[in-house]
């Protein structure tokens, strides 16, 4: 694609749209800053310039300025993806949404919140709960990501199972199209049937055919109480007979079910300085949330799950009922993905494989299979309610760093195939972005390839949205 230079025609151009201060341009301390996302260090690239808009307005300005100059395009929310898909591969402009980050409404008669999207998820989880409302989004990076972020990716995390991923929580978005025209889809409505669902469609388009300018996101009703259970196995297997058995006997649906194997818990451990109880003896861990209307449900409900536990070989079932144990948990859980990083800055983090649940030991075995195949070390944590796995792989010390851009993407896509074989995908929700575009392109089928290309196509005709991702 040959694409139009930033002169300083245009960055003349972009001041009077966002201001000067909302345009950051040759300061590269600055622009390293929109380089990169949490996928590493390996990818990044950093844009000519920077801008910051503060309304949908500016939002529409600057696209349509760069579609008539073909100007390449990157929107950006906190950064916190997994893979690639917010760094600015040709350079240009990035959109950085970080200053419209207003929470605009929260409207209790229709159980829904109004945001714009540089709001970070936690700070909307907080606020609905003062309101005695929930807003059941939540991605393992709820502190640091944008909900912007999360809608582009259709973002899962661990409530998944009982809520669904954000698409089930967005009830209408304000877009703006690469040609800036905007668009309003759905509301504050919880159906409709009134044409070809385009909301849908750029729900998890990871940034390549719109930028999300406003949402408005379902709540629910706060639920009366949540426990969670630390569960402790022996070994990996009885950990997934046991969630197995759990979805078959306990007949109840826990709001997350999360798994981490000993040598997460472990590196986990030592970064934060903890330990979790029987960890010397247990090669793997589970975390059940449950979350229920009323004190009695709760209790029932969480005894039924560690009752089914314990028959299927849990070595013991340890219930945080307070706010301090639980975060003990969910913190260690939480914090895995930068404790890995921490252990090698080089570790690969793009697996985001997903699977039926019935299948999660094939696909386990697999792991432990390439594993061996390409002496690499693994650790794998999961959501293992939905199939979901993330096996972290560690580049072995004879590689070079330029090496295990190639080897870590092989084995990356052995993986994805085998979960494809199973009936499962190549990403729960991290998306495709950048690192996973070629293996997308390779394993999904040819026509459903060609009508994506035509939908690209015709959102964005000059391709400037996002190029060099997904598709
Ligand atoms: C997690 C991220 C890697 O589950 O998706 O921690
Ligand atoms: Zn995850």
């Amino acid at each position: 694609m040959n694409y139009g230079k930033i002169d300083i025609e245009i960055i003349e151009k972009l001041i009077e749209i966002c201001g000067e201060g909302d345009v950051i341009y040759k300061d590269e301390e600055k622009l390293e800053n929109y380089a990169c996302d949490e996928s590493g260090k390996i990818f990044c690239n950093p844009p000519e310039v920077v801008v910051k808009p503060e309304n949908t307005g500016e939002v529409s300005k600057i696209m349509k300025l760069a579609n008539v100059y073909h100007i390449p395009v990157t929107p950006r929310g906190a950064g916190s993806g997994l893979a690639g898909a917010a760094i600015p591969l040709y350079g240009g402009i990035v959109i950085s949404m970080e200053k419209m980050n207003r929470i605009l409404e929260i409207d209790k008669t229709n159980r829904v919140a109004v945001v714009e999207p540089g709001v970070i998820t936690n700070d909307l989880c907080r606020k609905v709960e003062e309101e005695g409302l929930y807003y059941a989004g939540y991605p393992m990076s709820v502190g640091l990501s944008s909900i912007g972020g999360n809608v582009a990716t259709n973002a899962g995390g661990s409530k998944v199972i009982k809520y669904g991923s954000t698409r089930k929580h967005v009830l209408g978005a304000e877009v703006v199209l690469p040609t800036g025209e905007v668009l309003n889809l759905g509301g504050k409505r919880r159906k409709e049937t009134w044409g070809y669902d385009l909301l849908d469609l750029l729900i998890g388009s990871e940034g390549t055919l719109c930028i999300f300018t406003k949402l408005i996101l379902n709540l629910l009703p706060l639920p009366k109480g949540t426990v969670d259970l630390l569960v402790p196995f022996r070994n990996i297997e009885e950990a997934i007979e046991a969630v197995k058995a759990l979805f078959l006997e306990a007949k109840v649906l826990p709001t997350a079910i999360e798994f981490m194997d000993k040598t997460s818990v472990d590196i986990a451990s030592q970064f934060l300085n903890f330990s979790l109880p029987l960890q010397g003896n247990a090669q793997a861990f589970l975390i059940i949330q449950i979350e229920e209307r009323s004190k009695k449900e709760l209790e029932e409900a969480y005894e039924k799950v560690g009752k089914s536990c314990l028959k299927n070989k849990a070595l013991d079932v340890f219930v945080a009922d307070n706010k301090t144990n639980s975060e003990k948990i969910w913190r260690i859980r939480r914090e895995l993905t930068e404790a890995l990083r921490n252990k090698d800055p080089f570790v690969s983090l793009s697996g985001d494989i997903i699977v039926p649940v019935s299948e999660i030991p094939i696909m386990l075995k697999k792991i432990k299979e390439v594993e061996k195949k390409y002496s690499v070390k693994t650790a794998t944590i999961g959501h293992m309610g939905d199939g979901n796995l993330h096996p972290a792989l560690f580049k072995p010390k004879d590689v070079s760093p330029e090496d295990w851009i190639s080897l870590s993407e092989k084995i990356v896509e052995e993986l994805i195939e085998e979960a494809i074989k199973l009936g499962g995908s190549g990403s729960g929700e991290h998306g495709v972005g950048l690192l996973k575009r070629k293996t997308f392109l390779k394993t999904k089928p040819s026509t459903e390839i060609r009508i994506m290309r035509e939908i690209k196509r015709i959102f964005d005709p000059n391709m400037i949205l996002n190029p060099g991702k997904v598709i």
